[in-house]
């Protein structure tokens, strides 16, 4: 039955009238940002008198041609939502003693946005309203990238960002004169809207141009010729990367026929092929550039992960079958999906790990318990990729990127401990292209092993990271009780806990 019916009929015959039930909303409209949290509130009165017995609260979200029940409680007993707010719903029931009907959702998504609907019902009658949200997501990490014409004078100069809803892009040169540029928007999967802009320029001019995400101001700016490289020197460094690829193609391809020949399944074959078709010197790049255009200063992202990805398994290969990971993995994974809880206690797969895009995770126990030996399970399992489901019964696949940071004795901060630790290349270890790519990717997981708070610098510039990043997951394993600021300012809700073993052998810090 429609609502507005309902509650019509409701009044109607109402026995009793003396007291109007009624319901009003908090605030008519809600705003809050893309992956943070909102509590909307309706107000009803008179209070039920018993709560268990006598009160019936619906949320529920409504267009004009569809509506989902987001939340539903019948005299205290919360009844399954709708799947797409399973697990980020809640009703703060300790609010309706005072009269609150109070919905939090978390992990907003974009299409969270719309139309909410709070109807209460109790022994005095029934009545609703009509709640607003709008889910919005500011432009943050501006992508730049700077391409020159081969032979040319001339620069084609892009900035690239993603926020909700669509930004205008406004350009601006040294002197303040506008520059028209051709902007063009697409849709993530986050349904997020990437904006891409670029104008074209004269390289023997010297200016500087900015770009603007007007939306919320977010600017990026070039400075020409001060950010053109050398072209020689360009040239110098395409080639250099061309062998350093080669080179590691080579390795790989030699480190699996040698694997082989000692008897190892090769797993990792899948990933060798994508590398081998040379993709990492091919991909399109940027934006609608001509063949015959050379790169100058190439920020691309997909081209980047997939450099890294591949080298980041080349060096994880080894722990992957490092005598103990490959001891444990088999007994260990099934030793572990009885230790392996949720906070209530239920018992979980290993596939719980993998925190969602955009979601921090906490995997706690006390010393000893395996968390680095379950943070190594997860290092080998994407480093082979998918392997059958006894030996390997976790599916990482989504995963274009995992950086493992072993916390137990960091210094910098955590870009420099990420660079230093994985020794990533010259080329990617530049903090803001590393920070850009884990800003925007839901496709990389950062894996902090054995965190715990203590090193100033670490710490702020983890809660700063984690504060602006977007899509990118995070698995955080600590001994409980090591990071109280961090669970509290990340605001966590989910915490899983790896229960003590009697076999203390599993859990060491393991170099490599
Ligand atoms: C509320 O109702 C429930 C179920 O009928 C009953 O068990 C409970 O004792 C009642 N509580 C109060 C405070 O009356
Ligand atoms: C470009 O920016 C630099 C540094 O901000 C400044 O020194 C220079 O004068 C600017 N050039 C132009 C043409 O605006
Ligand atoms: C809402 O967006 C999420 C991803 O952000 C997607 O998984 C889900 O299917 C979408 N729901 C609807 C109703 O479109
Ligand atoms: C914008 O696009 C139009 C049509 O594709 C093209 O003629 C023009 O040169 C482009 N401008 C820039 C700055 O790339
Ligand atoms: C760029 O500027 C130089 C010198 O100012 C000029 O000779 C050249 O023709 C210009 N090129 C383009 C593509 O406008
Ligand atoms: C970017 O644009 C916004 C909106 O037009 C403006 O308020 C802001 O000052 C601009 N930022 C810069 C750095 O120009």
């Amino acid at each position: 039955m429609d609502w507005q019916v309902f509650v019509i009929l409701q009044v109607i015959f109402q026995p009793s009238i003396a007291v109007f039930f009624t319901v009003e909303s908090e605030q008519s409209v809600y705003t809050s940002e893309f992956g943070e949290n909102v509590v909307m509130g309706c107000k009803f009165h008179p209070k039920p008198t018993n709560l268990t017995a006598d009160l019936k609260v619906t949320w529920q979200w409504k267009t004009s041609s569809a509506a989902w029940e987001v939340y539903k409680m019948i005299n205290g007993v919360e009844h399954s939502a709708s799947q797409e707010y399973q697990g980020r719903v809640k009703l703060l029931t300790e609010e309706l003693k005072d009269g609150w009907a109070k919905l939090q959702v978390s992990r907003l998504r974009i299409n969270d946005s719309g139309t909410y609907q709070c109807l209460v019902q109790t022994a005095e009658g029934a009545d609703y309203k009509k709640i607003t949200l709008s889910v919005i997501a500011p432009y943050k990490a501006v992508t730049t990238c700077i391409k020159k014409a081969a032979g040319g004078d001339e620069l084609l100069l892009t900035c690239q960002s993603e926020g909700y809803p669509e930004s205008p892009v406004v350009w601006q040169d040294g002197h303040l004169q506008r520059v028209k540029p051709n902007t063009t928007a697409e849709t993530t999967q986050d349904q997020l809207v990437r904006v891409t802009s670029w104008i074209r320029v004269n390289s023997s001019d010297k200016n500087n141009y900015t770009c603007n995400f007007t939306s919320n101001g977010r600017t990026a700016a070039f400075h020409i010729p001060d950010d053109i490289l050398d072209p020689q020197a360009q040239n110098d460094t395409f080639l250099i990367a061309l062998c350093i690829g080669l080179v590691m193609v080579v390795m790989i391809i030699a480190v699996v026929m040698y694997r082989r020949r000692k008897g190892f399944i090769a797993q990792n074959t899948r990933n060798l092929q994508v590398d081998r078709q040379g993709k990492p010197f091919t991909a399109a790049n940027c934006q609608q550039m001509n063949e015959n255009e050379a790169t100058i200063i190439h920020v691309n992202e997909d081209l980047e992960e997939e450099n890294l990805g591949v080298f980041l398994k080349t060096r994880y290969y080894d722990i992957s079958f490092s005598r103990e990971v490959r001891h444990h993995r088999g007994p260990f994974s099934a030793e572990l999906s009885h230790r392996l809880q949720n906070n209530e206690g239920q018992t979980l797969k290993l596939q719980a790990l993998l925190p969602e895009a955009g979601e921090t995770l906490f995997l706690e126990g006390p010393p000893e318990s395996g968390k680095t030996a379950v943070a190594l399970i997860l290092v080998s399992s994407w480093t082979e990729g998918p392997t059958q489901a006894l030996t390997n019964p976790l599916d990482l696949s989504i995963l274009q990127l995992l950086l493992y940071v072993n916390c137990s004795n960091v210094k910098g901060d955590l870009l420099q401990e990420i660079g230093i630790q994985l020794s990533l290349p010259e080329k990617t270890s530049t903090q803001h292209q590393l920070r850009t790519m884990l800003n925007r990717s839901s496709e990389v997981l950062l894996l902090l092993d054995g965190y715990r708070e203590g090193n100033q610098l670490f710490d702020d510039s983890l809660r700063k990271f984690l504060s602006e990043r977007r899509g990118c997951r995070v698995l955080v394993t600590a001994c409980p009780g090591h990071c109280p600021v961090l669970k509290d300012t990340v605001g966590i809700r989910k915490v899983l806990t790896l229960q003590s073993t009697e076999d203390t052998t599993v859990c060491h810090q393991e170099t490599y």
